[in-house]
């Protein structure tokens, strides 16, 4: 069968959907996790940000008798878990973990500030920032005022 020029156009046309179609299946969505640095970087993040809270005399009179390297590792697993990373957390819920604690508005929002600092000091970029704050925000009705 001879090869008519409408036909080799129908075949590249089919051949660019197809290697369109393949590259989509090549690159998933990279997980925010992913996009985190993973695992090294969130630690990093997450000591960081310890840090900041244990110099912030808005809250840190909270954490006078907390478990600093267990609460880290908690944060850690929470984030990682949270953000699409393979790692379980292993802590208590929200609401158990802070309660009788009586946590206000402010004390949430200082928190939350000093989070945002690590994240900045780290150069994390606005949509990775704004998609982590997006999980944590909903978090706050189990945390504050109970
Ligand atoms: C989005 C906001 C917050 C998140 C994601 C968060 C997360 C956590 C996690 C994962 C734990 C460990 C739970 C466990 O070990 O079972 C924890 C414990 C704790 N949180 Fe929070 N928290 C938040 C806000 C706050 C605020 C605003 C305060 C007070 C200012 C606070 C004070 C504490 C204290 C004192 C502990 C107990 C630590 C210990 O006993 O070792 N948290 N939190």
């Amino acid at each position: 069968m001879r090869i008519k020029p409408w036909m080799s156009w129908a075949t590249l046309i089919a051949l660019f959907a197809l290697g369109g179609c393949m590259s989509a299946m090549d690159t998933p969505k990279r997980s925010l996790y992913d996009r985190l640095g993973g695992q090294p970087a969130i630690t990093a993040v997450v000591d960081d940000f310890i840090g900041n809270v244990a110099s912030d005399n808005r809250i840190n009179a909270r954490f006078a008798k907390a478990n600093i390297p267990r609460l880290k590792q908690r944060l850690v697993e929470l984030i990682s878990s949270g953000t699409g990373g393979n790692v379980t957390y292993t802590g208590r819920d929200m609401r158990s973990a802070h309660d009788g604690m009586f946590i206000t508005d402010a004390d949430f929002d200082a928190l939350v500030e000093d989070l945002v600092k690590s994240l900045d000091r780290f150069n994390v970029p606005e949509k990775e920032k704004g998609e982590l704050l997006g999980i944590l925000g909903p978090m706050k009705p189990q945390i504050v005022g109970h």
